[in-house]
């Protein structure tokens, strides 16, 4: 029988290898969604209308430009789908989000990948990468797996650099997250602009991954489109009645937000410590820098050996680096010190 290297390894007991808010969701999300199943013989009619009223409010945005989809990859997929036909390009940073060259090539698209600038989009490289073939220039902000950020008035150059007939899509997945002072999701540029679309998604600070929930603001007629192309009733009832009571428990947002930036602090000052770099990050994981794909590659075994999971990417450019999601002080502390057991090893 074959056994595979996954075999060997021990069952993980830290998973922190994608990104899910370790502290999980408000508990008053938790109630909602199992008095929810109460009701789950019926359609799910107009919950997704609400869900969108309801976001609205909160972000103080016009309920008719937020359409919801099962998570911002959802969303993401739809929009590809009304706006990349055959032959049309789309514009992105060479390592960000992996799963979007896939929604292009799915509608016969073309995917321009531009070259980072020391692991943060290249707004000079996008900008001069449009072509009257693209489309869409999409654009994480803060970007996964790097971390890093747009400030505002970067991500307001790139548009304004953009032909009105090219759709700028912005991926803030981690927008709850960020604290830099000039950062900025973009709401303001959405209500005033003709051709962005911004996402956000209530899988990461608010905790609800696996319930499939985020939402997109955008001019209305792309909004209309996103929608019509969607399922007849495209949100699962419990799921929209936790993300409305996630949302309307900012306390639990904010103890999440003061949290992960504490412990991603410590974490990256220890990793330092050790002599060890961190890529500046202003979301909930962080790249960890090793000086080639070798060491990389062993010192995530090295972890995965001690039941602890983080993750190494396919991408060339980030051979020599693993992503580390924040976990629990315990969970990074192990990490912490299991790495500078195997670094002392490795010596
Ligand atoms: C940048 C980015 N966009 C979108 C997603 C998808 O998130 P969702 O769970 O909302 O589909 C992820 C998930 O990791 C992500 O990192």
């Amino acid at each position: 029988m074959l056994v595979s290297a996954a075999d060997e390894l021990p069952p993980a007991w830290a998973l922190l290898n994608s990104n899910e808010s370790v502290f999980g969701p408000s508990r008053h999300a938790k109630d909602a969604a199992r008095a929810s199943v109460s009701g789950i013989g019926r359609y799910p009619e107009g919950a997704d209308a609400a869900l969108a009223r309801a976001i609205a409010g909160f972000h103080g945005l016009d309920q008719d430009r937020i359409v919801v989809g099962q998570g911002t990859d959802d969303l993401l997929a739809r929009l590809f789908r009304a706006y990349l036909g055959q032959g049309d390009q789309l514009v992105r940073s060479a390592n960000g989000y992996l799963k979007v060259p896939n929604y292009a090539h799915a509608n016969g698209g073309e995917v321009v990948s531009v070259e980072d600038d020391e692991l943060t989009p290249s707004v000079d490289g996008m900008i001069a990468a449009v072509t009257g073939r693209t489309r869409v220039v999409y654009l994480a902000n803060p970007e996964n797996p790097a971390g890093t950020y747009l400030p505002k008035a970067e991500v307001e150059r790139l548009h304004a650099a953009l032909p009105d007939d090219v759709l700028l899509i912005l991926d803030c997945a981690y927008a709850e997250y960020a604290w830099a002072d000039d950062y900025d999701p973009g709401h303001d540029l959405v209500t005033t602009s003709a051709n962005v679309v911004l996402c956000q998604t209530f899988s990461k600070l608010y905790g609800l991954a696996g319930a499939r929930v985020g939402w997109a603001y955008g001019p209305k007629d792309a909004v209309d489109t996103v929608r019509r192309i969607g399922l007849t009733f495209p949100m699962a009832a419990p799921s929209v009645a936790a993300a409305m009571a996630a949302l309307e428990d900012q306390a639990h947002v904010a103890f999440v937000r003061k949290e992960n930036r504490a412990l991603l602090e410590r974490f990256c000052g220890r990793l330092t410590r050790l002599g060890v770099d961190c890529v500046p990050s202003q979301t909930n994981f962080v790249l960890v820098r090793m000086p080639g794909a070798a060491q990389s590659e062993s010192a995530v075994v090295a972890l995965a050996e001690r039941g602890i999971r983080v993750r190494r990417m396919n991408s060339p450019a980030y051979a020599s680096f693993f992503r580390v999601s924040i976990g629990l002080q315990n969970e990074l502390d192990a990490t912490a010190s299991a790495l500078e057991c195997h670094l002392m090893e490795a010596k």
